[in-house]
């Protein structure tokens, strides 16, 4: 078995449990987020593979295997519902997080581009006092609401980052480099005591103040089959106090 999976046995699933979660419907706002763009999609509750704890509204993975329409793929193409998925990355800090409760117990995180809010969800379950989620996409945002009500967590939304970042002493972040741009944060980031960064798309990301703590193999679920090099997550962190837990 590859790191990190579990068997729905060995996760403690129960057979109810599963059943309810086939026979849910989501929230009719997400849906209609995503069938505005996605005409012919569906969500459904899922277990990511390397955070099977924690369950998300995401993409029926069914879905992958119908022939989509051009319009529909050059409509996913433009414009990608990242909330859907659930990024190699953030599995791998959402992991990191529950494994490592002290870093955010008791303190005020800050989720910079949530998607799912995978990262925030298990920032809220490892004890954190409060969890901020910022994301550019007010669809994410709806996505966090309800995959937090899912967990039973208490999630704030904001499109605000400069707000966040006044009020973080942790700052996470997972999978947001794809869009270089995002480059320029990672040193507004350091305000915060913390940032924990994981990223899957920099093979050696220098930044200052940045260090490479962790490695780590995931695949964003569903899983979109993407190239080999983007299956390799790394764990950085900056801190203003040293930090015990480094595994590289
Ligand atoms: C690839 S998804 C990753 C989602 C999640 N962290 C995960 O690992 O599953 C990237 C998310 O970051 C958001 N995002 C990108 N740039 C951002 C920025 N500058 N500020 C806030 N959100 C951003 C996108 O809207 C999207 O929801």
């Amino acid at each position: 078995m590859e790191q990190g999976y579990e068997s729905k046995q060995s996760r403690g699933v129960s057979p109810t449990r599963e059943a309810e979660e086939l026979n849910a419907l989501p929230p009719l706002a997400l849906s209609a987020a995503l069938t505005d763009r996605l005409p012919g999609a569906s969500l459904r509750v899922s277990a990511p593979p390397y955070i099977p704890q924690i369950r998300l509204w995401l993409l029926n993975d069914l879905f992958e295997h119908r022939a989509l329409a051009p319009e529909v793929i050059n409509a996913l193409m433009e414009e990608p519902p990242y909330w859907t998925f659930c990024w190699a990355s953030g599995q791998v800090l959402a992991q990191h997080l529950l494994m490592h409760p002290e870093s955010v117990r008791g303190r005020c995180v800050v989720d910079v581009g949530p998607g799912s809010g995978v990262v925030a969800i298990a920032a809220a379950l490892a004890g954190a006092e409060r969890v901020i989620a910022c994301d550019l996409d007010a669809n994410a945002l709806l996505a966090v609401s309800a995959n937090a009500e899912l967990n039973g967590v208490q999630i704030e939304q904001s499109m605000d980052l400069g707000k966040c970042l006044a009020d973080a002493s942790v700052v996470t972040a997972a999978d947001i480099l794809y869009d270089r741009d995002n480059l320029e944060l990672l040193e507004s980031f350091r305000a915060a005591q913390q940032v924990l960064l994981a990223d899957s798309r920099i093979r050696d990301l220098a930044a200052p103040g940045y260090s490479l703590f962790h490695r780590q193999a995931s695949t964003t679920w569903p899983d979109l089959a993407e190239s080999q090099e983007f299956n390799e997550v790394r764990l950085y962190e900056a801190c203003s106090e040293p930090w015990p837990h480094k595994s590289v």
